[in-house]
């Protein structure tokens, strides 16, 4: 006997009910009884109002040569020495970041992370480094910059890629031009320009 088509549809919409049923029922006492691991908030909730920029200049000193440097060499390649890029060098960096282009001037902030000599073709630097705030009201908030440093250019410019405390939700650029380059002691400073949206 062939079953009559009411049959075929009944049976099928008992058998989707009954699918759903217990889908539904594992749902709630599987994921019922779970920490619930995520949820949509409102951006009021966490306290975002309205996005804006906020600009900073920085200058940055790279202590390289002296009895406390701020930044060391921690590994190289052996072919690093011969390379006339230096690639493969690496620097970790502790430097401080000042309001004015004097390094006794006020500090801000520090930049810490590293770079690292990553082209061999021309001087061109990986940068990863957090701008830690320590003034006013940016005191504990970062930036982090994370780009590539290409030293000789006139204006380098890298992605802010993140930030904490008031630069949560951080996104934005910054411009870095050289200020004062010591050939002897081979101290650096550079001034940073910032520019970030945030809340
Ligand atoms: C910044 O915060 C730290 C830790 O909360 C505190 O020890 C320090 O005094 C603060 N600095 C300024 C300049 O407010
Ligand atoms: C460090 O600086 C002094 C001058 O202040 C210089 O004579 C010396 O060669 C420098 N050393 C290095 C490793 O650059």
């Amino acid at each position: 006997m062939v079953p009559k088509m009411g049959a075929i549809t009944n049976s099928l919409l008992s058998n989707t009910i009954v699918f759903f049923l217990i889908f539904f029922y594992l749902e709630v006492t599987v994921h019922g009884k779970r920490h619930q691991f995520s949820r949509v908030v409102s951006p009021a909730s966490v306290g975002l109002k309205e996005e804006k920029i906020t600009q900073l200049r920085v200058y940055w000193h790279d202590i390289v040569n002296r009895s406390n440097p701020s930044a060391i060499q921690v590994a190289a390649a052996t072919m690093t020495n011969t390379s006339p890029t230096g690639f493969g060098s690496l620097m970790m960096i502790d430097d401080p970041l000042t309001e004015g282009p004097e390094l006794s001037s006020k500090l801000v902030g520090r930049a810490q992370g590293f770079y690292s000599s990553a082209s061999q073709t021309e001087v061109g630097l990986l940068m990863a480094m957090n701008f830690a705030f320590m003034d006013d009201k940016y005191n504990g908030s970062t930036i982090t910059v994370l780009g590539r440093n290409t030293v000789l250019s006139k204006v380098v410019e890298m992605p802010v890629i993140g930030g904490i405390g008031v630069f949560r939700y951080s996104r934005g650029y910054v411009q870095a031009r050289t200020h004062k380059f010591d050939p002897t002691t081979r101290d650096t400073t550079v001034e940073y320009d910032i520019y970030v949206y945030h809340y």
